[in-house]
């Protein structure tokens, strides 16, 4: 029996921020953005978006599509929690109104924790093939105004439905992970945003890729050639292909050409260079942009998967797209949603970063912003109250 993602959702912030309105701003050429890390845009939440209506509004087309019937485990993966105790999964549980027969928890390993959300919902649906998990990745990614780290900032949400015999991507048994005590990039429970030691950051991010990749070739006995694509967790674009030269190094074979990785990671990184990183969405947002805008049909293709977490835990897997796959996308969803976004000019960005929630007690409603389906609409006597649109 095969378990594995059946449906596969994206939400991303109404707003964003040009990089070369950025840029112009921090005196930085262009390019270096552009480039060099291989961003665009950075999506920007409104005030009155957060993880959990961002979650929402990536699962609802999941639930309106009859995806929730069977479900009974939700976890949320998240390292922009909006409680030191509540889960986020229970607000999202009550507002898409899911059954109260349905566990619902949160889980964190900083980039990585929806990965090992997938992990254990196919072991969970392995062992209850009748049953159906529900996975939601969303994060906030936040520096410091004017560290290296700023333009990599971005927001999104990824929900994916895990069932047997899925219609998308049945995942293979086998995988390497990797994991180690490192401070390359972490965030003190006082703080807003991110500290990173970010070259750091990207030797560690590469010499656990090397390290889980022979782990999972030892287990699974395959080369390289057995992946038609490869997804890669994606703090910015350009780390794909750093890892997919390094992969080729660790695997003994020649160096990709430029068509080489514009060929096998070329449709991934499409999303994500319009997002910025999304931290536990990025590397599935990368595997539904790949699904989305792949002009050839991949059905009965392995695709290679490597997923990040600061800290470290990493992991390389791999799934198979199933064929017909297409018909249980949200694409035209997605193309919609990314054409109707709201540029925001340099400004507009620092003002809402310096927009901080109040911490009286008192009784406060936010301002209405665009927002998907769902929105933070205040708070009151510190309860965070939210409401569907
Ligand atoms: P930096 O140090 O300012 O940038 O920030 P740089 O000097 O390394 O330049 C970046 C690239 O632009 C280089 O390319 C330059 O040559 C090029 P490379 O040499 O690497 O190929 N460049 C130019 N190209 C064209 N024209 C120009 C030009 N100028 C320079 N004019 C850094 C880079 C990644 C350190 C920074 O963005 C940062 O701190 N980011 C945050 C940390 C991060 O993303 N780390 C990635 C690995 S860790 C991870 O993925 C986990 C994470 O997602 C968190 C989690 O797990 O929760 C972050």
């Amino acid at each position: 029996m095969n378990v594995g993602i059946d449906r596969l959702s994206f939400y991303a912030p109404s707003y964003f921020l040009d990089l070369h309105k950025l840029a112009a701003a921090r005196g930085v050429d262009k390019d270096k953005y552009v480039l060099g890390l291989g961003q665009e845009r950075m999506a920007v939440p409104p005030p009155d978006e957060d993880v959990v209506t961002m979650a929402a509004s990536a699962a609802l087309p999941i639930v309106e599509a009859g995806g929730a019937g069977d479900l009974d485990l939700l976890i949320f993966a998240t390292e922009t929690g909006v409680d030191q105790s509540k889960a986020a999964a229970l607000f999202v549980h009550g507002l898409l109104e899911l059954p109260s027969s349905c566990r619902a928890i949160e889980m964190k390993e900083a980039c990585y924790g929806a990965t090992a959300a997938l992990q254990l919902a196919c072991a969970w649906v392995a062992a209850h093939p009748e049953r159906s998990a529900l996975i939601l990745g969303a994060d906030i990614a936040r520096y410091d105004l004017r560290s290296p780290g700023e333009p990599t900032q971005g927001a999104g949400a990824i929900a994916m439905r895990i069932a047997a015999n899925p219609r998308i991507l049945a995942i293979d048994p086998e995988h390497g992970v990797h994991a180690e005590d490192v401070m390359d990039f972490w965030r003190p429970n006082y703080r807003e945003e991110a500290l990173v030691d970010g070259q750091y950051s990207t030797r560690v991010y590469l010499a656990s890729l090397v390290s889980a990749w022979e782990r999972y070739r030892a287990a699974s006995g395959r080369g390289l050639d057995a992946f038609r694509r490869q997804c890669f967790h994606l703090p910015f674009t350009r780390m794909a292909e750093k890892a997919q030269m390094r992969l080729h190094r660790a695997a003994g074979l020649p160096a990709p050409t430029p068509e080489d990785l514009q060929r096998i990671l070329g449709d991934s990184l499409g999303y994500n260079r319009n997002t910025g990183n999304t931290y536990a969405a990025s590397l599935y947002e990368g595997l539904v942009s790949l699904l989305d805008t792949c002009p050839e049909d991949l059905g009965g293709a392995r695709v290679g998967l490597y997923s990040y977490g600061s800290g470290c835990m990493a992991e390389f897997f791999s799934g198979v797209v199933q064929p017909g796959y297409r018909e249980a996308l949200f694409a035209a969803r997605h193309r919609a949603m990314f054409d109707a976004r709201i540029e925001l000019d340099y400004q507009q960005y620092e003002d809402i970063f310096h927009l901080a929630l109040p911490k009286d007690g008192g009784e406060h409603a936010f301002a209405q912003y665009r927002t998907g389906s769902f929105r933070f609409a205040g708070l009151s006597q510190h309860k965070r109250i939210y409401e569907a649109l």
